[in-house]
Formats: structure tokens, C-alpha cells, sequence
């Protein structure tokens, strides 16, 4: 009898930490309607009792009234990734507004079918690269489209791409599988020419870490959104979401918060161009 009551919580608990995608589309939907309105309440239902809200890589109160959420978003660019087998979610969301611009990446985190964390990266003018008119204009460009399945790599071969990208920042010996070509979007700056030979392999800051990282990944679309304390410009609060193609980087995004100093106190000759590459 004990070990039958024993199988049974093993199965109840194997069952609990299945993800329901529906659920995990639906809470992402009520996120980005939290962020259209200005407006928390249409996550509420959604959130755990003890829900985690991080901005920027600072753990904040997560009130209804909530500062962080309270100035409506319009979406000119939206884009989700979904990893069922962590039970997350990452958006990006562009505001092109020309007054009050703004680029949002969002993991959203589930367990037992509720929003358990909410971590952000919020990005407005001076952050690094800003340019949310760029960021739309070279995001709607590119084809982040479905992979077919016998074409998609495996969630390790992805996310080893990723890691190795974040690792020759330390190590200028690591491999990266970089794709060609590839184009990387830093900010609203763009590297890609449209290309053939277009390359993102075009230096980094050495040495630094790149710590704190945050996975999820997506193996349909060949995605994974990581968020990292950028050590080359000063542990940033930062975003990269990466395509991968065939084992190999494909486009880039990144999205780095810059503590109220203009592209985190590093100073371009070509401002919007000349910084791609430099740093991340
Ligand atoms: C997922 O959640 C929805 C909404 O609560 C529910 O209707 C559905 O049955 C669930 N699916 C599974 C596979 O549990
Ligand atoms: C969350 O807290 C409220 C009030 O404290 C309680 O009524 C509710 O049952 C709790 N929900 C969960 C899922 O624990
Ligand atoms: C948010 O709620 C707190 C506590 O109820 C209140 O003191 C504060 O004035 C509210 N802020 C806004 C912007 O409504
Ligand atoms: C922002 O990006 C748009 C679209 O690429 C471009 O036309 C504009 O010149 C950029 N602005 C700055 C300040 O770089
Ligand atoms: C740097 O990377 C290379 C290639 O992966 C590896 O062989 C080497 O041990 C690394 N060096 C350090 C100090 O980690």
C-alpha cells in the first residue's frame, strides 16, 4: 500500500511539472495585454501568489499599480518564442513611439500553471544602440520563421552556439559557429548588408565573464533568448536572442540596459553604426 501511495505522488508530481503550452501561450498573450494597457490586472489571474518580478536585473515589487507596467505599449513588433520543456516564454515587444520609444525583452516563467516569474529587460533612449525605429525596421526584415523538423537542431547544439558566442568574450580560442552569413542587431544598429558573405564575426571586447545567464530556448524556430550580465560593458543588464541555422549563429538581437548612462559611457564615431561590433 505505502509504495503504491509512494507511485502515485511520484506520477502526481511528474504530472504537475508537465507544461500546458496552451497555458503558457495564453499567460504570454495576458502579458503583452498587460503591457498594451499599461495595466497588471490582466496578467492577475495568471500569477502565482509569490511571483518573482525582476526589471533590469533588480528584483522589484510586483503591485497592480505597478510603475514598471503603467505606461501603455504600443506593439509595432511583437515576437514570442516558446520552450515547453522549461515552461517559459521570451518576447520581444517594440514601441516605436516618437516620444517615448520603447524595446522590452520578457521571460515569462511557469510552474504549475502559473506565471512564477516575470524577468525583463527594458530598454529606452541611451541604452545601448537605442533606435526602436531600427529595431522595428530590421526585425520585420528578417525570417525567423519555422524550422522544419528534420532541419532543427537540438536544444543543446543551440544553446551551445549561444554559449560559445558569450564565451570567446573570455577565451579568444573558443570556437563560435558562426553562420554565413549572419547579421547581428545590437540595439537598432545593424551589422547585416544584405550580403552573401554578411558576417557577425567582427570583434569583441576581451577578457570578461558573461554571467548570470538565463536560457530559453525554442528549438522550432531555432531560438534562444539569453539574459546576461554583459561583462564587457560593465556587467549591463542585457538580452541577446539568437537564430540558429544548421548548428550555426544566424541573426543576433540584443537589447542592453545602460543605468542612465548613454551607451553605458562608451562614445562611437558613427553613432547607430560605428558601435556594432565593438562590444557585444
Ligand atoms: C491546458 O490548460 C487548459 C486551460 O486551463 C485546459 O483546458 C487543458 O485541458 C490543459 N491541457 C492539458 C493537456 O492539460
Ligand atoms: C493566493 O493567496 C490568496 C490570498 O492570500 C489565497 O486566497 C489563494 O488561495 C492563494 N492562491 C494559491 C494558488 O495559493
Ligand atoms: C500604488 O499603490 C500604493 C499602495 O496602495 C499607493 O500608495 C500609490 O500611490 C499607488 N501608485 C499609483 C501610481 O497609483
Ligand atoms: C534609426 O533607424 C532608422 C531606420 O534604420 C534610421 O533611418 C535612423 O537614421 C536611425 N536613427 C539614428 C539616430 O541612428
Ligand atoms: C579556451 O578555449 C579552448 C578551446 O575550447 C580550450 O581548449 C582552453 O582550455 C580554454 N582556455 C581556458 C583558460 O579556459
Amino acid at each position: 500500500m505505502l509504495h503504491r501511495i509512494n507511485l502515485l505522488l511520484a506520477l502526481a508530481s511528474t504530472a504537475s511539472a508537465v507544461c500546458n503550452e496552451s497555458t503558457l501561450r495564453l499567460a504570454t498573450d495576458r502579458y503583452v495585454a498587460s503591457q498594451t494597457t499599461g495595466s497588471l490586472q490582466w496578467l492577475g489571474d495568471e500569477l502565482s501568489n509569490g511571483t518573482t518580478y525582476l526589471e533590469n536585473g533588480k528584483a522589484v515589487a510586483l503591485a497592480s499599480n505597478q510603475t514598471a507596467f503603467s505606461l501603455p505599449l504600443r506593439v509595432d513588433y511583437r515576437q514570442t518564442i516558446f520552450d515547453t520543456t522549461q515552461c517559459a516564454s521570451f518576447t520581444s515587444l517594440v514601441d516605436s513611439d516618437a516620444v517615448a520609444p520603447r524595446v522590452i525583452g520578457a521571460q515569462l516563467w511557469l510552474v504549475d500553471d502559473k506565471v512564477t516569474k516575470i524577468d525583463r529587460i527594458v530598454t529606452t533612449p541611451g541604452d545601448w544602440l537605442f533606435n526602436a525605429t531600427g529595431t522595428l525596421y530590421y526585425s520585420l526584415r528578417e525570417d525567423w520563421g519555422v524550422i522544419p523538423p528534420e532541419k532543427r537542431d537540438s536544444r543543446a547544439t543551440i544553446k551551445a552556439a549561444a554559449d560559445a558566442y558569450f564565451d570567446v568574450f573570455k577565451n579568444a580560442s573558443v570556437p563560435v559557429p558562426w553562420g554565413t552569413p549572419c547579421a547581428r542587431l545590437e540595439g537598432g544598429a545593424y551589422t547585416g548588408r544584405g550580403l552573401p558573405t554578411d558576417s557577425c564575426n567582427v570583434g569583441v571586447i576581451q577578457s570578461f565573464d558573461m554571467p548570470n545567464r538565463r536560457y530559453v530556448i525554442d528549438e522550432t524556430v531555432g531560438a534562444v533568448s539569453v539574459f546576461v550580465e554583459f561583462g564587457s560593458i560593465g556587467n549591463a543588464p542585457d538580452s541577446h536572442l539568437f537564430r540558429v541555422e544548421g548548428g550555426r549563429l544566424r541573426f543576433i538581437h540584443t537589447m542592453t540596459y545602460c543605468e542612465k548612462k548613454p551607451n553605458c559611457g562608451f562614445s562611437f564615431s558613427r553613432p547607430g553604426a560605428g558601435g556594432a561590433g565593438i562590444a557585444s
